[in-house]
Order: structure tokens, then C-alpha cells, then sequence
């Protein structure tokens, strides 16, 4: 099945190509864009459009590869083994007992193919995907604790995204498929808009749709809006039923847009646009 995006999800073209041949290639598609770009969102959409399970593995800086295959659980066992009556100690003999098992466990063992989301592997230290080299290629690992080895039944469909804040190593890279969403420009926008607020007057769109593209292509910025920020910013316009002539600037009436705080995160960047704002209405 090809993915063509879906109700909720606005996939370009070279996004649903990069989908596909991530497919074929039964690699893993490394995502790679901006925050709030659409990323971990890809995972459940294709997920969702081809039918199949999605196991997350959500990756902060304490994860440590070895916790998506399985830990063994030594203090449970020696608990149990302090309190057990005649009856446990069955259970505590059997180490199989306290293997827990990681994400990878479960989706290589998953009766029917499952759709596995690595997110955020740059938030791990730098050993992490190295750590999971082999994993990934040969879908298989070894658990020494009860000397047997998990294949996977099924190869999973991979996706493993990345704010690039690290570099990942070259022989992970090696065994990736690798796709950057690009910012989205005005017309994908306006569609990625329309599955959010269907019912969107065009005029309200437009004028909001010009203000954040501005504010994005201030020069200095430190932290641009994202597609993400923009839904929360629209959403509020819609709620709080701002006027459509506070956004479009007039001649005369060059003003910060109400509620900026959903698009811009600091207040060097706020005090930056109001600077701006205040040149544009003493240059008239
Ligand atoms: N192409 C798109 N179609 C529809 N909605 C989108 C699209 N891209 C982004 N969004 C919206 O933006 C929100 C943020 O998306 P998501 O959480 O997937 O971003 P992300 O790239 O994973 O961000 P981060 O890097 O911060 O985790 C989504 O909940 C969705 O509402
Ligand atoms: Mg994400």
C-alpha cells in the first residue's frame, strides 16, 4: 500500500515518496525538520493508514538502548525471594520471571507487522544508535540472562525522528532512509490549515497566514513559529473572535498582533517585532 496522507495529515509529495521508499527498502525513515513540523505525527498517520499497531518509544536523555530490548528486574527477584512462602520460590528460580520486556521486544514479537516510532533519538547520548546498529539491520538481538536470541517474525516499519540536536553517526545514517520535512510554504499551509479549522473564513486565513510568514521571516529571530504554533495562534483568533482588521495592517494602523505570545517564545524575539513594527509606522 502506498501512503497518500490522510484526512488529518497534509504529506507532500516527496514526503509520500519518502514514506514509500523507506517501505520497499525495509529501512528505517529518519525524520528530520523543524519542531512542530509534523514529525512524530507522521509515525501515527501512516501507521493508522496502513492498519497496523503503533509502538512508540519516546527517547529522553537518561534512555539507554539496552531499555527498548529488555532489563532484567534483580530487585523484584530478590524481593520476591525474601518475601516468597514455599509456593513463589518456583517463581523466583525462573529468571524469565523478571525480563522485562523493551519496545523492540514487543514489536519483533508481535504476532501481526507493527509500525515502531523511535522519537527524539537525539535526545540519547551519542552512544545510543551505535547501540542499536544491529538491532535495526539484522532485527534481531540476544538476551543473555536466558541465552536465547529474538528474531523478528515480522520486520517492523521503522520511523526515527530527530531535532538534530546532535549528530548521528555515519554507519547508523548508513542504514537509514533519510527525509527532511521542509517548512512548510504558504499553500501547503493553507491545506494543512483547512484539516484543522475546516470552516475558516478565507479572509482571516489569508491576513494570519501573511502576519506569521512576516513574523517567521524576521531577520534575528531566535526562535521561528512553527506549523504547530500557527494552529494555537489561529485557534485562539477563532475563539476569541478577533476582527479581521486587527491583522491586516493598514496604513495608518501598523500594529503587534494580538495574541503573539502562542507564536513568538521569548522576549528578545517580541521586543525584536515590536521594534520592527514601530519603524514601519515611523517610516510613513
Ligand atoms: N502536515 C501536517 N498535517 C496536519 N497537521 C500537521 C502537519 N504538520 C504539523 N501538523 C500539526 O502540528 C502538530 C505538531 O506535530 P508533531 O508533534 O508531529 O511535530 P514534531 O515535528 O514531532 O515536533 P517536535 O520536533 O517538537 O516533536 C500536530 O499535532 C499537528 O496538529
Ligand atoms: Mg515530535
Amino acid at each position: 500500500m502506498k501512503f497518500q496522507g490522510s484526512d488529518q495529515y497534509v504529506a507532500t509529495p516527496d514526503l509520500m515518496l519518502a514514506v514509500n521508499a523507506a517501505v520497499t527498502l525495509q529501512r528505517p525513515l529518519l525524520v528530520k525538520g523543524e519542531p512542530g513540523t509534523g514529525k512524530t505525527m507522521l509515525a501515527e498517520q501512516v501507521a493508522e493508514a496502513m492498519g497496523l499497531p503503533l509502538l512508540q518509544w519516546h527517547i529522553k536523555s537518561t534512555t539507554k538502548a539496552q531499555q527498548g530490548l529488555y532489563e532484567y528486574d534483580a530487585v523484584s527477584r530478590l524481593r520476591d525471594s525474601q518475601l516468597s512462602g514455599v509456593g513463589d520460590s518456583e517463581k523466583v528460580r525462573d529468571i524469565r520471571n523478571y525480563i522485562v520486556k523493551g519496545v523492540l521486544w514487543q514489536a519483533f514479537t508481535a504476532e501481526q507487522p507493527v509500525a515502531l516510532l523511535i522519537d527524539e533519538i537525539d535526545k540519547a547520548d551519542i552512544e545510543f544508535p551505535n547501540d542499536l546498529l544491529r538491532e535495526i539491520d539484522r532485527m534481531e538481538f540476544y538476551v543473555y540472562e536466558t541465552r536465547e536470541l529474538i528474531k523478528a517474525k515480522h520486520r517492523p516499519i521503522v520511523f526515527i525522528t530527530s531535532n538534530n540536536e546532535k549528530e548521528l553517526p555515519d554507519a547508523f545514517l548508513r542504514r537509514c532512509f533519510f527525509h527532511y520535512i521542509k517548512f512548510p510554504e504558504a499553500e501547503t499551509m493553507q491545506r494543512i490549515v483547512d484539516v484543522h479549522f475546516p470552516g475558516l473564513k478565507k479572509e482571516l486565513l489569508g491576513a494570519a497566514l501573511k502576519t506569521f510568514y512576516d513574523v517567521r521571516n524576521l531577520p534575528g529571530l531566535k526562535k521561528k513559529p512553527s506549523t504547530s504554533e500557527l494552529l494555537d495562534w489561529l485557534k485562539l483568533l477563532v475563539a476569541e473572535d478577533i476582527p479581521l482588521e486587527v491583522l491586516q495592517s493598514k496604513d495608518e494602523k501598523v500594529a503587534v498582533p494580538p495574541l503573539v505570545g502562542a507564536l513568538l517564545k521569548n522576549e528578545q524575539d517580541v521586543t525584536l517585532f515590536e521594534k520592527l513594527v514601530f519603524m514601519q509606522r515611523h517610516n510613513r
